[in-house]
């Protein structure tokens, strides 16, 4: 199968996880990327079982509008039963680099008050130490070369995101990002903390404090269901 033949099994298989485990009426929390807009396209079908979904990106809006799903205001709730997305990476534990898409805040916001954080993922996203996916950090756009000597500090290296023009790459909340390579992060919850106390940062696209509670795995077996324990 190819990785968009996968990403197509593990949408479907959210979507019917939502479907068999999430109550009628319930607003569903949505995550960024092309995974994500798999689960978006598979979860149409049933769209009538739920009132809506709070939504973790502008693009991620604009694909449930288009299949008719409502979008209601995080403020405006006060749980979510359960938040679906992709990953760039997980490790063992169930922590994650994610960001590549650029959504991390709004991802990480969503995630923070669903019950359930399911990570959809191809087979090529499980790996043993988080790292090799260059690490994304939002950042104020004033603090980034403050931020960029922490990193080189740590022995990352930082590049600036930038679009095909070459302009810098400007998240939905207005800031730019940090794509940090060379990091091994065999203590992601650690370095999660550290990172975030940076003043200037926004968000590190580390999500080992809150991480997946369970993982829909995709790989030429089919789908494999992981599931984390919580310390
Ligand atoms: C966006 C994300 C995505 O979940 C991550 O980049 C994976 O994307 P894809 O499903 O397209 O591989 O964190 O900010």
């Amino acid at each position: 199968m190819t990785q968009d033949e996968l990403k197509q099994l593990v949408g479907q298989a959210a979507a019917d996880y939502v479907n068999a485990n999430v109550p009628e009426g319930a607003i569903i929390g949505v995550g960024t990327g092309s995974t994500a807009n798999c689960f978006i396209d598979a979860l149409a079908a049933s769209k009538g079982r739920y009132r809506g979904a709070v939504s973790s990106s502008v693009a991620t809006t604009a694909r449930l509008e288009a299949q008719g799903f409502k979008i209601f205001d995080l403020n405006d709730i006060e749980s979510l039963p359960v938040y679906v997305d992709g990953a760039d990476e997980i490790d063992a534990s169930g922590a994650m680099i994610k960001g590549g898409g650029g959504a991390l805040t709004r991802e990480k916001i969503v995630a923070s008050v669903s019950e359930v954080f399911v990570c959809i993922a191809d087979a090529s996203k499980l790996v043993d130490v988080l790292g090799q996916f260059p690490l994304p950090i939002e950042v104020v756009p004033m603090a980034r070369t403050a931020i960029g000597r922490r990193v080189t500090a740590l022995g990352g290296v930082p590049v600036l995101r930038v679009k095909q023009d070459g302009s810098p790459f400007i998240t939905d909340n207005g800031n730019e990002i940090l794509d940090v390579k060379g990091l091994r992060i065999s203590d992601p919850r650690t370095l999660e903390a550290h990172v975030n106390a940076w003043p200037g940062v926004v968000t590190v696209g580390l999500f080992a404090s809150r991480g997946a509670d369970l993982c829909l795995l995709g790989g030429a077996q089919g789908v494999e269901r992981i599931e984390y324990r919580k310390a």
